[in-house]
């Protein structure tokens, strides 16, 4: 593929295009860059391709000569007439989309701006298409045009030692990438997820795909109407983004999962000053995660400790009920969510014996007149206890065991 910039600063583009992937990616042949001064087209000894705007007002504009000049020679230079691109805020902002199509592509001119931007006349006679590399003003065009130039190049055959890289890179099928971890497994006392290390790479893909949808519905939600989701990967974000959930009917069913922890014979739990009871910690079951794993994550990420979670304790069918009017597929339906508390032993370590209780207000987002009490029970106890027992009703227990 063969890139051609127009600039009044061409010295600018010499590291860019001379280290790593670019660099020998030229070297190689893959593409070919050819820079070229618009000064050289000036019609003055003192090479001026600047003037005054018409109708008065700061700054200088780009004049039309030498650009369309400059235009009309370099495109003369090759069989293949370039693909016009000028770089300005004010054109369609580059994404993953375009950038594919530029690719496309054999030959591209990137014309870039100076000043207070070009001619007018330039841009309706002369450019094929405006790109802006997002809602920001830069002094010119050059390193908007690095940047198009790479992410373009990046699509060119062979520019990529492995092909493979493109694949599941942040917006391909619309997706952000997974999070990545190196070795050490273990620094810090911060390790990295488990399942990365297990060797099983079906559950590193699943895992992997999880994390994608889900970083993508928690990061930019603006990208899942175009996202490649399965109909099951839609069904469960739809609603509510990150939660375990099917839809049947007006209902929506959700699963929270809850860990008790179990310490010496010993039971942990905390509660609301409502009349609900929660474990420690609470939290939901993300997509396609096993209750098991979905209490080691909570543990972990809301009380930083490590868990080792048992057998599900009891489920309560109606944790929370409540309605709402639902926004996107389906807007303005009115929809019962039904969330479902499935409870896992847990074992931990011993700093979580003791009882603490803690205000709304300490707790992040937590409204004021909350409050999470801690409190260690005996086993034998847990009757006494308002803890609701195990009532999950068998048409529960199929929805449940869908999610
Ligand atoms: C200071 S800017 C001129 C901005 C112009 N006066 C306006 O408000 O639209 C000078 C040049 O930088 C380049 N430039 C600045 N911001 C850009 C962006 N977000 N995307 C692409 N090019 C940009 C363009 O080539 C532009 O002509």
């Amino acid at each position: 593929m063969r890139f051609d910039i127009l600039t009044i600063f061409p010295g600018m583009f010499e590291g860019p295009l001379s280290e790593s992937i670019l660099g020998r990616a030229r070297e190689a042949g893959h593409i070919s860059v050819h820079l070229h001064d618009l000064r050289d087209w000036a019609h003055d000894r003192h090479r001026t391709v600047d003037d005054y705007p018409f109708g008065g007002g700061a700054g200088m504009v780009m004049k039309p000569e030498p650009l369309f000049e400059a235009i009309e020679a370099i495109t003369a230079q090759d069989a293949v007439p370039p693909y016009r691109v000028f770089l300005t805020p004010q054109g369609r902002r580059l994404d993953r989309a375009l950038v594919t199509d530029l690719a496309g592509h054999e030959r591209l001119l990137l014309i870039c701006g100076r000043y207070e931007g070009i001619d007018e006349r330039v841009l309706e006679h002369a450019v094929d298409l405006e790109v802006s590399i997002g809602d920001f003003v830069v002094s010119g065009g050059e390193l908007p045009a690095m940047l198009l130039l790479d992410a373009v190049a990046r699509q060119v055959p062979g520019v990529l030692g492995s092909e493979g890289s493109l694949e599941e890179e942040s917006f391909d099928h619309g997706l952000l990438e997974y999070p990545q971890y190196t070795r050490p497994a273990e620094y810090r006392g911060l390790s990295v997820p488990e399942v990365l290390l297990s060797g099983n790479h079906a559950a590193i893909e699943a895992w992997r795909r999880v994390q994608r949808i889900e970083r993508t519905s928690a990061r930019r939600p603006d990208l899942l109407p175009i996202a490649d989701l399965t109909p099951q990967e839609r069904a469960a974000l739809e609603g509510d983004p990150g939660f375990a959930q099917r839809r049947v009917g007006d209902t929506i069913f959700q699963v929270r999962v809850a860990a008790v922890a179990i310490h010496e014979g010993r039971v942990l739990l905390h509660r609301t000053a409502g009349d609900s009871i929660w474990s420690l910690p609470g939290g939901r079951l993300r997509v396609g995660e096993r209750v098991e794993d979905a209490v080691r994550r909570e543990l972990r990420e809301e009380a930083g400790m490590k868990a080792e979670p048992g057998e599900v304790l009891w489920v309560d069918e109606a944790f929370a009920e409540w309605r709402s009017a639902i926004d996107g597929p389906g807007r303005g339906e009115v929809l019962l969510h039904h969330e479902i508390g499935v409870y896992v032993a847990a074992t931990v370590p011993e700093r979580f014996t003791r009882r603490d209780t803690f205000r709304g207000a300490e707790l992040a987002g937590t409204p004021d007149e909350f409050a999470l009490e801690f409190r260690w029970v005996a086993s034998a106890d847990l009757d006494a206890l308002d803890v609701r027992p195990t009532r999950i009703v068998p048409a529960l227990r199929g929805q449940m065991a869908g999610l």
